[in-house]
């Protein structure tokens, strides 16, 4: 199904009475005034709110028409002398009839926002011939804290979603439970997407219950391999915004996707592990860069790691979707040039990276870095630290929900003085697989 086909048959839904109450909740099946020519919905779906910063905080969305999306941002609950932010920065505003995407920047650290989003409806008929026909917002308030050192030390992450919304609706359920200051989403929500109305449907208008998961808890992303694949997913920042232009130095401006976020007494890194094959792989034909990716990368980290609310947090967890360390000596490290076959490992693409462990590995160790959690494997682990390696890994668990011997995980991370806590949590069973604890560094 298409998402126009979707948002037909989630029409159909709600005028059947079927429709979750979270959804109402949440204005999607209530909208405000619609457009003066009486077209359809303008807002087809709840706000997500991107790329979680103590100063800035991206707020995307989907739209039905071609729209100019906005923002209207206040720290008072009924919008009091709210700012409106649109969607585009200087030149032009943006216009598109498929997603919004705004960047709210200069806001204050472990602040309240309130907010609400809009879209004025455009007829676009040529370069001098265009025309706001009327506007739509969403009439559902919605608020989150930004980052800092004086924010809640708390996260979730999850990963290798790959479209299971079954599994999703389940991992959103969760979360709300807990209610994180944010939520990594450490890779592979996709699995190979060619159109910008399938990545719409993993990220911004999902068939689950919860349609507002991502409105009050920001999100991270730390890409999975499968985040690359598919002509659309080529361009992810098309529904996923890259960070903050301001965050990123001329070296690393293609670094758009990695993170380094104090939040309460934690310190959050997100690297991009990349492709789980090697750029010389026949099948890429070329059409890949992952391993410069991954070298530019460590600059970056170093110089993340050298911020002084980053150096300074009593603890440090990365994130990045392909483990960086096994000891399985049948699992394959991901440099087996040219094509990743070799017989003494059992499967013939990266189970881990040992480039990446060697590249920034080191660097975590240096600075004391307790935990790496990654994904990919679709199969929860532990590794603990060794003499050689002192951070402990978690990997998460995959997908299914009924199938095989695995099962779905939400990592749960949080801080009780000067001790971090990590609860495991099984979706399958409900129950908490694993919990541990860590040391301030
Ligand atoms: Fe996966
Ligand atoms: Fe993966």
């Amino acid at each position: 199904m298409d998402r126009r086909e979707f948002l037909k048959s989630s029409a159909a839904l709600t005028a059947a009475g079927v429709v979750a109450p979270e959804m109402l909740a949440a204005g999607q099946t209530d909208m405000g005034a619609h457009g003066a020519d009486g077209e359809g919905r303008l807002l087809t779906s709840a706000p997500m709110l991107q790329n979680y910063a103590s100063d800035s905080i991206g707020v995307a969305f989907a739209v039905g028409d071609m729209a100019n999306g906005y923002v209207l941002i206040s720290e008072s609950p009924d919008l009091a002398g709210a700012r409106k932010v649109k969607c585009g920065g200087f030149r032009v505003t943006e216009m598109n009839d498929t997603v919004q995407q705004i960047r709210v920047t200069g806001l204050k650290p472990a602040t309240r926002y309130y907010y609400r989003i809009g879209a004025d409806r455009i007829r676009y008929k040529g370069g001098y011939s265009m025309k706001v026909t009327g506007h739509e917002e969403d009439p559902h308030v919605y608020s989150f804290v930004t980052a800092g050192k004086g924010a809640e030390g708390h996260f979730c992450v999850i990963n290798d979603t790959h479209a299971h919304f079954d599994t999703f609706d389940r991992l959103t359920e969760k979360i709300a439970a807990l209610a994180p200051s944010c939520v990594i989403w450490n890779g592979d929500a996709s699995n190979c997407e060619e159109t910008i109305d399938s990545q719409v449907r993993i990220f911004l208008d999902p068939p689950i219950a919860r349609k507002d998961y991502a409105a009050g808890i920001p999100y991270l992303f730390a890409p999975g391999n499968h985040d690359s694949r598919g002509m659309a997913n080529r361009h992810l920042e098309q529904v996923w915004m890259f960070r903050q232009p301001e965050e990123r130095t001329a070296r690393d401006w293609d670094l758009g996707r990695n993170f380094a976020v104090r939040m309460g007494d934690i310190a959050l890194i997100g690297l991009d592990t990349a492709e789980d094959k090697l750029d010389t792989n026949p099948l890429f034909a070329g059409l890949f860069n992952s391993g410069e990716y991954r070298k530019a990368q460590v600059a970056w980290l170093q110089g993340a790691l050298r911020r002084k609310e980053i150096a300074s947090a009593p603890f440090l967890v990365a994130f990045c979707h392909i483990p960086i360390f096994d000891d399985d000596p049948t699992h394959n490290p991901g440099d087996v040039a040219p094509a990743d076959k070799d017989p003494q490992y059992s499967a013939d693409f990266a189970y881990w990276q040992r480039t990446c462990g060697e590249l920034w590995g080191p660097l975590l160790q240096k600075a004391r870095c307790q935990l790496v959690i990654t994904a990919h494997m679709h199969a929860y682990r532990f590794d603990a630290p060794a003499r050689d390696r002192k951070w402990a890994q978690l990997v998460g668990g995959g997908p299914d929900l009924v199938k095989g011997d695995g099962f779905p995980t939400v990592i749960e991370g949080f801080t009780e003085g000067r001790t971090l806590r990590i609860r495991v949590h099984n979706i399958r069973t409900g129950a908490i697989q694993d919990e541990f604890r860590f040391d301030a560094r």
